[in-house]
């Protein structure tokens, strides 16, 4: 079965998807993206993620190419047409095609491209045994808020946790702070027990699945502290773990070569992992290929 993607108005072969040599995301990275996880044939997070879209859209001024319920019957179709039912799909708007030239063009229409990309069922066994993390400088920009596909440092940074035979990088700012992972928000459990994550700001983008995670574990009382932890303290937590549409929630079993904990994915972990799954189940959206047959 061939792979299907929508691309400016039209569906096509994945193999044949093509944008405009000058389109600005191609020459500028001026624009931005989303992921939306598939599990069991239901979005998740879709009003999280479209708020979120929202947001990096009206920072960056650019326009929408379709309105929120168009490009959600959109996102539906190529869900529909590639039959995921677990996986991914890929969402990227620029500010479209222009001649070259570092100010906003004066008439340029966004380009919307859509993707989506199968998986495997969500496999709590994998989520469970647990990954390791190195720590490295965060270079980025100050605008992490925004989901923008300029990602250079994030790809080095993801490239260099794969030299080092680990998964993911988190980055520590100046201040000697964790501020997340390359494509990952990120959580420790301290000696008191408590779930530390970082506050939302402009130094780290606000996860969807973050977003999940908080709301499940505030639900079932776990002790929640929104605030930066340093990355002392994060090679001598209990327990950490990493979130994202793409890792869910991943348990941490070692950070820069040191075990964290007992070198398994811990209680509350396993704990959140559970609250994560059953927020899901709950919360997922209406299964798409039973609604579009
Ligand atoms: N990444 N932080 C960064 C820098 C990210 O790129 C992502 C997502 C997250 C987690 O956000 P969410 O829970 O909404 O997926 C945090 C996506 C999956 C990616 O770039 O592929």
């Amino acid at each position: 079965m061939s792979r299907i993607a929508y691309v400016n108005g039209r569906y096509v072969p994945h193999g044949d998807a093509a944008v405009h040599i000058e389109d600005r995301g191609y020459q500028f990275a001026d624009g931005v993206y989303e992921v939306f996880a598939v599990n069991g044939a239901r979005l998740i997070g879709e009003q999280g993620h479209l708020d979120r879209l929202a947001h990096s859209l009206s920072e960056l001024r650019i326009d929408w190419p379709l309105g929120r319920r168009a490009l959600m019957v959109v996102v539906r179709e190529v869900m529909r047409r590639n039959h995921v039912r677990d996986g991914l799909i890929y969402l990227q708007i620029t500010r479209g095609a222009a001649r070259r030239d570092h100010g906003f063009p004066d008439q340029a229409e966004s380009a919307l491209v859509v993707t989506a990309r199968k998986s495997g069922p969500l496999n709590k066994q994998a989520l469970f045994s647990g990954v390791d993390v190195i720590t490295i400088p965060d270079i980025r920009w100050e605008r992490c808020d925004i989901k923008s596909v300029s990602l250079l440092p994030n790809v080095l940074g993801k490239q260099q946790a794969r030299d080092a035979g680990a998964y993911e990088a988190w980055q520590v700012d100046k201040q000697g702070f964790v501020t997340e992972g390359t494509s990952t928000n990120a959580w420790i459990v301290n000696a008191d027990g408590e779930l530390v994550t970082r506050n939302i700001s402009t130094s780290i983008l606000n996860g969807i699945t973050r977003l999940a995670v908080l709301e499940a574990a505030q639900a079932a009382d776990v002790n929640i502290v929104l605030r930066p932890f340093t990355e002392e303290e994060a090679t001598t937590a209990r327990e950490a773990f990493i979130t994202s549409s793409t890792s869910h929630v991943t348990a941490v079993t070692r950070i820069n070569g040191t075990s964290i904990g007992n070198g398994h994915a811990g209680e509350l972990t396993s704990r959140i992992l559970d609250l994560y799954l059953s927020y899901v189940d709950q919360h997922g959206g209406p299964k798409v290929t039973e609604s579009w047959k």
